[in-house]
This record gives C-alpha cells, structure tokens and sequence, in this order.
C-alpha cells in the first residue's frame, strides 16, 4: 500500500494514554508510504519515549522550540512548512483549549500556530476519559476549533483507561491512517449522496438453512470507502458479510433480497447516485419452512420449489428519479464469458446509464479484479488492480458523467 507516498507528515504527540497507539500510527503512515517527522510534548514524553518514536519514524524527535539542531534555530517555521499535514494524536484536552486559544508556548503548539492555514491541514484525534470528552468546555474548544478550519476526528467507544466506559477513546491506528488516506483524496462526490448495495443475499429455506453465493463483498465496500474519500454521504446496504464497515459510512446490514430492496428503496429518494454492487440472488425457495425439515429416515428429499426475486436495480432504474436524471444508477455484471456482449446487453435490460462488468470467478473473495466500464458511448477498461483502486478509479469515472 502506498495510499502516501511523497507525503510529509507531522506527527505531534501530546500527553495522554493513547500515545501508545501513536506509536502503531507512525509505522502505519511509514508503511503506507509517508516520511514522519515527530514532535513530543512535555507531557507526551511521561507516556512513551522518544526512542520509539525515532526509531519507527526513522527520524529524530523534536521536543523543544529551542532545538538548536536547526540552523536558523527556528523549528517551529521549519518543521510546519514542510508537512503536508499535521496529525495530533493524541491530542488531549489541554492541548486542544492551548489550540484553540492560540497560546504556543512549547514546540507543538507553536508549529500548530506557524503553519501556513491555507496550505498545511491541522488534523486533531481526540483522546481523553468520557467526562472530560464530554464537558462543555470541551465540546466548546472542538466546535471552535472546527470553525477555525482544523480537522476534528470522531473518538472510539468503550473501556477506557480510568476504568470507566463512554466516548473519548482516541481512534485505533488503522482508523487514523483511514481517515488519513481519505484527507488527501480528491473530493469529487462532494455534496452527493452514495447509496451501495454489496456482498451476497442469503434465502432461507428454513432456520438454519439457506442458498448464497461465493460473493466476498469486497468490490461493494471498497466502492463504500473510496465514495466516503470522494466526500459523499454514503449508504452501505450491505448482504451477510465479515468486513469491517468503512469508516464514516452507514451500514444497513441485510439478509435476504427482499430485506436489500426495502433498505434501498428507504434509501433511493435521498440519493444521488445508487450503486448495486451486490451478487442478488435470482431466486428464493417459494416458502421457508418454520422448523428444520428433518430426514424421515426414508431417503426421500425435499422438493423445493424457487420463486424469483425482485430486480432491485432494474426496479430503481425504472423510478421517475432515475428516468429524469436526478438519480445515477450504475450495475455491475458478473459474468463468465463474452463479457462486452453481456454487459452491453445487461446494460440495456436493466436500463442504467452505466454497467460495470467482471469475471466472476476472476473477482469473487480476491483483493484485485479488472472492470470493463460499458455506457451510451461505448467501453472502456480499468485493468487489473486492488479493488480499492478500482474503486476509486471507478468514482472518478462516475464523478465525470455526472458532470
Ligand atoms: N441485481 C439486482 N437485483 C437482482 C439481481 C441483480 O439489483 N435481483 C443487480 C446486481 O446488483 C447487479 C446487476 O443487477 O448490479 C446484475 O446482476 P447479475 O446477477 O449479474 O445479473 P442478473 O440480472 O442476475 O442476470 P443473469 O443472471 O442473467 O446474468
């Protein structure tokens, strides 16, 4: 992964528990391609050393605005101007009513104030116990602060360090490199709302039994986050999967075909663009049975009789929304053979502006896929890459028709 590369991150530590994930933070941004300049408080030095932070950042730390490795003596100019971004994690209570004041009497704080605005974003990942977190003054400073154009992050729930339990947590390290890589990318959907359908549905046929399929739903929620990069509200409708909900998206969670078509159609009136990348099965057994059919000992086996399942996308693409151009709807094929053919003519059945084509074998549970993107005007291919990629790639494609 190399979400950033050729980025220069300041990463400011202030005091508080969470330091120690900090340190997990730094290896991330490294890893993901990012150089990591270091800056330590007072406080932030009695919860983790500066030796970790040097060693996995590769750079020494900076704690003092009286450092006098700078040859101008001016760390705090210096080491703003060149960063993309400064990060503050943690970032507790005190030093975030420092920011907000604008007081800068110690090294972080100072480079905080010096940093060109318009240039170098303040991202800020609250980290403190529950009452603190809660307090007016604190929600206060934050208000203010996001006024003044810095970048609050959420905070996690649950357990916290005092022993207590409630809102504060600082995020966990990959939700910060998350938000992180979403920061820099383009903000193309700005304004617009993402409505996604992804993974399998599941058809019972009693309670515990039921037909599926081998859809991973990894295109769907790559697609969810890569739409939440681009700035849209995102709606995740999302069939019976084990993947982690992409940070700042909804998640409807659903089981059956019928379940994805009544979350969507509650979701279809405030979108601005739906997307069914779900793998929908076509049919369902015609009743579920209340009790687990059990075997009579005869060898005789059930007949099950199938009826088939609505068209979601074929029924959203029919609305008097999508028909005048209010709503965008794209859908995805997963086909076996013939590709171009099918999805052209998929594209006409279902009556969507744009069809994304796959190999369904060629995509189903892997990280990488290739799409062939079909409209009005003809096909063209995204190759071979991470669905992630894809994703985003494919959001610049949509971004584009939308106009
Ligand atoms: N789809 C849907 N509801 C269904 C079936 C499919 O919304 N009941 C959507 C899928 O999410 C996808 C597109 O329609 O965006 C095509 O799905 P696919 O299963 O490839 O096509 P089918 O319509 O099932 O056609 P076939 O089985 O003949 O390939």
């Amino acid at each position: 992964m190399s979400d950033l590369a050729g980025k220069h991150i300041v990463l400011g530590l202030s005091g508080g528990v969470a330091a120690y994930k900090a340190a997990e933070f730094c290896r991330g941004l490294v890893k993901a391609g990012a150089t990591v300049q270091v800056v330590m408080t007072d406080a932030a030095e009695h919860f983790i050393t500066p030796v970790t932070m040097q060693a996995l950042s590769g750079r020494p730390v900076y704690t003092s605005q009286w450092d006098a490795r700078e040859g101008n003596n001016m760390p705090h100019i210096n080491l703003s101007r060149e960063a993309d971004a400064i990060v503050i994690a943690p970032a507790s209570a005190d030093f975030l009513a420092k920011l907000l004041h604008g007081r800068a009497d110690d090294l972080l704080s100072l480079l905080c104030l010096a940093r060109p605005i318009e240039r170098v974003p303040l991202i800020v990942a609250p980290a403190m116990n529950r009452e603190m977190y809660a307090h007016p003054a604190t929600q206060r400073n934050l208000a203010q602060l996001r006024a003044d154009g810095t970048v609050v992050l959420g905070v996690g729930s649950g357990d916290q360090a005092c022993g207590e339990t409630g809102d504060g947590r600082m995020l966990e390290p990959d939700e910060l490199l998350e938000e992180l890589i979403a920061h820099f990318q383009p903000k193309r959907l700005a304004g617009k709302h993402v409505l996604i359908t992804a993974g399998p549905t599941f058809e019972a046929i009693d309670p515990v039994r039921g037909i599926t399929n081998r859809s991973s739903g990894k295109m769907g929620f790559a697609i969810a986050r890569a739409a939440r990069e681009a700035g849209a509200q995102v709606t995740l409708v999302a069939g019976p999967v084990a993947l982690p909900t992409p940070r700042g998206v909804q998640r409807v969670d659903v089981e059956s075909a019928a379940d994805m078509q009544r979350a969507v159609q509650a979701s279809a009136d405030a979108a601005d663009v739906f997307i069914a990348a779900a793998a929908v099965a076509d049919w369902r057994p015609a009743s579920a049975a209340d009790q687990k059919i059990k075997k009579d000992g005869s060898g005789a086996v059930p007949a099950l009789a199938f009826v088939e399942n609505p068209d979601i996308l074929a029924g959203v693409a029919a609305s008097a929304r999508a028909k005048s151009g209010a709503l965008y709807c794209v859908g995805f094929a997963a086909e076996s053979h013939d590709l171009l053919a099918h999805a052209q003519a998929k594209r006409a059945r279902k009556g969507v502006p744009l069809l994304v084509g796959n190999i369904g074998p060629d995509t189903f549970g892997r990280d990488h896929n290739a799409l062939l993107l079909v409209d009005a005007n003809g096909a063209s291919e995204l190759p071979r890459a991470d669905k992630l990629s894809l994703a985003r790639a494919l959001m610049a494609e949509i971004a584009r028709r939308l106009g």
